[in-house]
């Protein structure tokens, strides 16, 4: 692929990663916690997302086609990427390493949380609602396996606004650098918390 060309389709991509894609899980995680104030509260929220107007066409423009093109480029970086051990710590080189893991990760488990939530509803006329949810989670091996899809996508999410603020030059000196890796952890904590008790909640 040509430099310039390169380029241009690794800020698409990080951007997609935070526009809409990261907007969109916060907002799931927010909803879903809705859940920790019994199944009536999720119900209608999940009611209010069902009913808005052009559905099919926000999801596939927001959601869908976004993810598409950020997974499979992301998939090609991950695979190609080499960590720069001169230019930043250990931490960052670990983090750079966590990132491409949990991106892999993550195509994993959201195909897997499409086929038994939104794909039910297309081929099984299903209701995307607490009980559906609650059936999903019933297993501890499948409740094991969000958790770690949560904290995978909260980290994901939270580290990737690092590196995105470093990809546009918005935090260039080591100093703000560090401090922003403060932030969004505290940030990935904060979201983990949320999405976690989200999908606790389904428990009862
Ligand atoms: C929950 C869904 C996802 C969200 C919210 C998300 C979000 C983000 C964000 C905000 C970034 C930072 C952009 C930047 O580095 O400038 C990023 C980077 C990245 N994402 Fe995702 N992403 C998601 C799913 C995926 C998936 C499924 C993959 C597949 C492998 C992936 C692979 C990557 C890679 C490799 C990077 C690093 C890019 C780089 O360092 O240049 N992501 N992601």
């Amino acid at each position: 692929m040509a430099k310039e060309q390169e380029f241009y389709w690794r800020r698409l991509h990080s951007l997609l990663g935070l526009i809409p894609i990261g907007l969109f899980l916060t907002v799931h995680l927010f909803i879903n916690f809705s859940a920790t104030k019994g199944a009536e509260t999720f119900n209608k929220f999940s009611e209010g997302m069902e009913s808005l107007p052009f559905l099919g066409i926000i999801e596939w423009v927001v959601i869908y086609i976004p993810l598409l093109f950020h997974a499979i480029y992301g998939v090609y970086i991950a695979f190609t990427a080499k960590p720069n051990l001169n230019r930043f710590g250990t931490t960052r080189n670990w983090f750079f390493v966590l990132q491409r893991f949990t991106g892999i990760f993550l195509v994993i488990f959201i195909a897997w949380h499409i086929w038994q939530t939104r794909l039910q509803k297309t081929i099984a006329d299903a209701t995307i609602d607490y009980n559906l949810m609650s059936d999903v989670v019933t297993s501890t091996g499948m409740l094991i396996f969000y958790i770690v899809g949560i904290i995978a996508a909260t980290f994901h999410l939270s580290n990737g606004l690092w590196s995105f603020l470093v990809s546009w030059g918005i935090t260039q000196s080591p100093k703000s650098q560090k401090v922003v890796t403060w932030i969004t952890m505290i940030i990935f904590v904060l979201l983990s918390v949320v999405g976690v008790m989200a999908i606790l909640a389904f428990r009862g």
